[in-house]
């Protein structure tokens, strides 16, 4: 067993990766094997018109006085103005916060909590896309830490306990809300710092499937093959196990059979419930599980170029199965399966891998991602800095094939 993430203080430790067991099938341990699993989780109240419960929720942690953090995006839409309603119907005074921008910077979680301290307010509300929930999960961090949000880069690196967390998604991708991730950009090294800990799982997640109607197409396309490139690296990841694994491969079932229809039925209530079920899902499988090699590349990427995290991911996922797959295919057979593909167990590995990487590309295709990096603004010559950032990235700990540097500038060059 390799314990890692242990800070020492018991109950702590945020990855449990067990070599002897890692190549089981879901399902089946083997007899005797002496596998832990640990889930965490925070309370979720699902489904339609479900926002006024955010109020509710953060009167019962004890708010009076609430941070609600939002962005311009969202508060064009709308959804902040309806949350604020219902919480000064539930006699809450909320102080509303909106200066972020997407892939949100060092600089403007630094402004946030500046503005929390100023505040005297107590519980802390997200309501927006990973990009808010994140900065949401930064404020609250500092608010109970100091320091700059740079000091927690890594594993389990917050000492303190933070203010209660509310989070209500607005995209069917990140699962920030129940993540134990907090993604920031950090504007000198350009590049995308990864904080994970326990402490950063909201305390509640409010989904509202109502709230994804407003997202723009691209959007909608970029969250959802995020959501998929959670399940898939959740499902192969060296942490995986029984508890995350039905999770992931329901969560690729649901973006599968679901995705496509709401780029054409925007309205389709059915079909949006179900994206917002696969975001949640993926998000529980890969906040145990942890990631891979697509999301230590994307976090390159996105520092550098600014660009939807979503839509790095559905570029470099095709070449990462292939990479994965070539060292350990089998584990592929069953994502090919919950993909509605022809494949059956004791089939070969490799065409299964195949199979998932060529529906991964054809699902990108469907809903409009680019086929290359380079269309994006990635230029060969990055390909050496954003390499070397990819071994720091604390998601390539548990890919399930182990990358050299020269490797990683490989795949970044066959995603150009
Ligand atoms: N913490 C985690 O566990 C985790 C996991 C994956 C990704 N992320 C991070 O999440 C960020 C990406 O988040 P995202 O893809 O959800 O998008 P986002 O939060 O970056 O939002 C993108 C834009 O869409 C707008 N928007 C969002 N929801 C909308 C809605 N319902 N209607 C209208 N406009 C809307 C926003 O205002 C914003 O302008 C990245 O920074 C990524 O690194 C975090
Ligand atoms: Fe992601």
């Amino acid at each position: 067993m390799v314990l890692t993430g242990d800070t020492g203080h018991a109950g702590d430790t945020v990855l449990l990766l067990d070599e002897d067991t890692m190549a089981d099938p879901p399902g089946h341990p083997r007899e005797g094997s002496p596998r832990l699993s640990k889930f965490h989780a925070p309370e979720i109240v699902f489904g339609h018109d479900s926002l006024p419960e955010a109020a509710h929720a953060a009167v019962r942690l004890g708010a009076s006085r609430p941070f609600v953090v939002t962005d311009p995006g969202l508060t064009e839409a709308g959804w902040p103005a309806e949350l604020l309603r219902h919480m000064r119907a539930a006699g809450l005074r909320p102080q509303l916060w909106n200066e972020i921008t997407p892939n949100p910077k060092d600089h403007e979680i630094q402004a946030g909590y500046q503005r929390y301290m100023a505040s005297g307010c107590d519980v802390v509300l997200g309501i927006g896309g990973g990009s808010v929930i994140d900065a949401a999960k930064g404020v609250a961090l500092l608010s109970a830490n100091g320091g700059t949000i740079g000091d927690y880069e890594g594993i389990d690196r917050i000492a303190n306990p933070i203010p209660p967390l509310v989070m209500i998604p607005s995209t069917s991708g990140t699962g920030a809300d129940v993540s134990q991730f907090c993604i920031i950009t950090d504007t000198e090294r350009l590049t995308k710092i990864t904080i994970m800990g326990r402490a950063l799982v909201p305390d509640v997640s409010v989904i509202d499937p109502r709230l994804l109607v407003t997202m723009p197409d691209w959007l909608n396309a970029a969250t959802g093959l995020d959501a998929l490139t959670h399940g898939i690296e959740a499902f192969v990841s060296l942490a995986h196990g029984p508890l995350t694994d039905t999770h992931a491969l329901h969560a690729v079932a649901l973006v599968h059979g679901n995705l496509p229809t709401t780029m054409i039925h925007r309205h389709d209530d059915a079909s949006r419930s179900a994206m917002a079920q696969a975001a949640l899902e993926a998000g529980l499988a890969f906040t145990n599980a942890i990631l891979g090699a697509t999301h230590a590349m994307s976090h390159q990427v996105g520092g550098m170029l600014d660009l939807p995290h979503g839509v790095i991911n559905g570029v470099l996922l095709p070449h990462v199965i292939r990479f994965n797959g070539a060292d350990e295919p089998t584990r592929f057979v069953p994502i090919a399966q919950a993909m509605g593909l022809p494949a059956r167990p004791g089939m070969p590995g490799d065409e299964a891998v195949d199979m998932v990487a060529t529906e991964v590309r054809k699902l990108a295709d469907e809903v409009g991602v680019p086929t290359g990096l380079a269309a994006l603004g990635v230029r060969d010559q990055d390909v050496p800095r954003l390499a070397q950032l990819t071994l720091g990235d604390a998601c390539l700990t548990t890919n399930p094939r182990s990358a050299s540097v020269e490797e990683i500038e490989r795949l970044f060059r066959e995603a150009l």
